[in-house]
């Protein structure tokens, strides 16, 4: 558990790197912690793309306007918030019940749940089955204590953006553990990365670009500040 803590409190946005190579199993290691992180429903709504190429990684970095962690970096990794990718997670989780013998019961089950689920989560063409569950949700929301499902396109790119950051801090941590640095990165031309990279706007948005390397000799870490325990903090 001590490890954990470390990796948590050691890491830090690394802004210069030094050329390193990252081997297939090291990236291996990084890519499979991002996936195990928790995310809603376990849908898992997010791709990540490994951008280890020296033309590709380039490219990128000049989207990420150049600035010096996704220069120097070794590997860039854009993570992507995917509220396409549900009705295929369902048939794959559904194959591997099947694989590991679970109760017909179970998979009919999870199999009702997930449609119910991408019903529920379908805002239809201009949103207008999002304005109508909307509406409904309102109304039995007076009489009884539901939560609200993200309805509209912009809430479940929300939803999933929740699920892909937390997928983003397991890959910064398993990036440390294996002694290496990282900077997420926010700052990137959205619609010229998304155009390289083949996205779909009605399912993809981009939460981040996580540059990955070894810190640079020369760079002169800053003192990291953080707000105390009490600004952030409310024990009830
Ligand atoms: C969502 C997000 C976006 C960020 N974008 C950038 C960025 O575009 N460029 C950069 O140099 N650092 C970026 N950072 C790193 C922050 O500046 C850094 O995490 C913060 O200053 C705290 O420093 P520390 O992580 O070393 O404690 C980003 C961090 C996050 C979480």
């Amino acid at each position: 558990m001590n490890d954990i803590l470390d990796a948590i409190l050691q890491r830090r946005a690394v802004k210069l790197f030094e050329p390193v190579d990252i081997s297939p199993g090291q990236r291996e290691q990084i890519l499979n912690a991002a996936r195990h992180a928790p995310s809603s429903f376990n849908s898992q709504p997010y791709k990540l793309y490994w951008v280890g190429s020296a033309a590709k990684k380039a490219a990128v970095a000049k989207l990420c306007m150049a600035q010096t962690p996704a220069e120097t970096a070794s590997a860039l990794v854009v993570a992507v918030a995917d509220i396409g990718s549900m009705l295929a997670t369902a048939q794959g989780q559904v194959e591997w019940m099947r694989r590991n013998n679970f109760a017909e019961a179970k998979i009919r089950h999870y199999e009702r749940t997930a449609r119910i689920g991408r019903i529920l989560f379908m805002p239809g063409p201009f949103g207008i089955f999002a304005a109508v569950k909307r509406a409904l949700f309102r109304l039995l929301n007076l009489w009884k204590t539901i939560g609200m499902p993200p309805l509209s396109r912009q809430e479940l790119l929300k939803w999933a953006t929740k699920s892909t950051a937390l997928a983003c801090q397991n890959l910064m941590l398993a990036a440390e553990a294996l002694e290496f640095n990282t900077c997420p990165m926010e700052g990137f031309d959205r619609s010229r990365l998304s155009r390289y990279l083949e996205l779909s706007c009605r399912y993809h948005e981009i939460v981040m670009v996580i540059a990955i390397g070894k810190k640079s000799r020369a760079y002169v870490e800053p003192p990291q500040w953080r707000r105390p325990l009490h600004a952030t903090v409310t024990v009830l």
